[in-house]
């Protein structure tokens, strides 16, 4: 099997599983406990949460644990639109192709009529500019969210930039940073709020981080005992917290090599696939993440496609992981204006540096291989 699919999960990186089994094993203790096995466990999460404050720039009190990306997604956008509606400003900036872990969560508080929401549409390449958003900004802007990498083409925002940018015009700036992981200098983005998920790094799932800078503090969205500062109640996932700080250790880590490395993986299985016949390879032109090669192929079906693919040993997606079981049209494609009729043939390869040159080849001829077969009318359940 080839797994070209690592934007929807990674596999755990075998230092991320020795950090988390004396967790499994061993020192089961509660660190709320007033004991010793107790204390084990809060002077681990409490290292933990120094190891991964020092990779983001930011104090360790500035950081919070969660379940997953979406919920410090969902805690990030909450806590903006609070902290704005509290000051009179009650308008929010987003990009229109945000995860739907931010875009939902806004779309219920517009709803509400708490906020009044503004989607920013990106280029035809994937990318919000700095310009488009100073002209977006208003007086009444509470918070501006754009993610760091989008988690379907692949494209990097300068986040650095709208970071300052919004500090400058007194709105809160947060950043969805669960694709940029190794990927960019996150403890140079000074956002507000920011938000991370460790099974997109080689890190276990079902745990990920908020950070909240500049004295904010989330507002919660689960309410109970005290955890997190009082800011997320649930007994802390001891083990999956310690396999999230050395999995963030690896990724930072001799990150530019392994990027070069991924990045010519990248370009390898781009040519490949830009040799099909109908191919359209997606924002070729701008700055990507490493791993990221997404392409729509005219007159075809990604279903279709991806159960070949899948019968050819080749792991990939439509899209986004979460929305794979719908196959509804991409949110993010259409935002980029790219016609209905070829995003219906998209497809998302995303490699990491476990994959090899000889992979990059063998799906890129997959994908010819299926697309022939697709085209040629061939039932897929044949
Ligand atoms: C950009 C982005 N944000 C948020 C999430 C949600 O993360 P999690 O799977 O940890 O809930 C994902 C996962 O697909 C993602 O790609």
């Amino acid at each position: 099997m080839i797994y070209a699919d690592n934007a929807a999960s990674t596999a755990l990186h075998p230092r991320a599983l020795e950090a988390m089994l004396p967790w499994l094993t061993q020192h089961w203790g509660n660190p709320g406990s007033i004991h010793t096995a107790g204390d084990t466990a809060a002077r681990a999460v409490a290292r933990a949460r120094d190891q991964i404050a020092f990779r983001l720039g930011c104090s360790p009190r500035e950081v919070y644990f969660t379940s997953s990306g979406s919920e410090a997604d969902n805690q990030a956008v909450l806590t903006g639109a609070a902290w704005g509606a509290a000051r009179g400003r009650r308008h929010v900036l987003a990009a229109a192709f945000e995860h739907p872990a931010v875009l939902r969560p806004l779309e219920h508080l517009a709803c509400l009529g708490e906020i009044e929401l503004t989607l920013l549409p990106p280029d035809g390449q994937g990318r919000i500019s700095i310009d488009q958003a100073a002209a977006a900004l208003r007086e009444d802007t509470g918070l501006v969210s754009v993610m760091a990498a989008n988690n379907e083409v692949g494209t990097l925002q300068p986040v650095e930039e709208l970071a300052e940018l919004c500090r400058a015009r007194g709105a809160l700036f947060h950043t969805d940073a669960v694709q940029a992981v190794g990927e960019l200098p996150l403890e140079r983005v000074k956002a507000d709020l920011l938000s991370l998920s460790a099974h997109k790094f080689h890190g276990p799932k079902g745990v990920g981080a908020l950070v909240c800078r500049n004295g904010l503090t989330p507002v919660p969205l689960i309410r109970g005992g005290g955890q997190e500062r009082g800011c997320r109640a649930g007994t802390e996932h001891v083990s999956g917290i310690m396999g999230m700080a050395a999995a963030l250790e690896e990724a930072c880590t001799g990150a530019e090599a392994r990027r070069a490395y991924v990045s010519s993986l990248r370009d390898r299985l781009a040519a490949g696939l830009a040799r099909i016949p109908g191919a359209h390879l997606t924002a070729a032109g701008a700055a990507r993440v490493s791993g990221i090669v997404h392409v729509c192929f005219e007159a075809a079906d990604r279903e279709t496609l991806l159960l070949l693919l899948d019968r050819m040993g080749v792991c990939a997606s439509a899209g986004a992981a979460c929305s794979a079981g719908a196959l509804e049209p991409s949110h993010v494609l259409r935002s980029m204006g790219i016609p209905e009729a070829l995003a219906r043939g998209a497809l998302r390869f995303s490699l990491c540096a476990d994959n090899t040159p000889e992979e990059a080849d063998a799906i890129a001829d997959a994908a010819a291989a299926a697309v022939a077969q697709a085209g040629a009318g061939e039932g897929v359940l044949s």
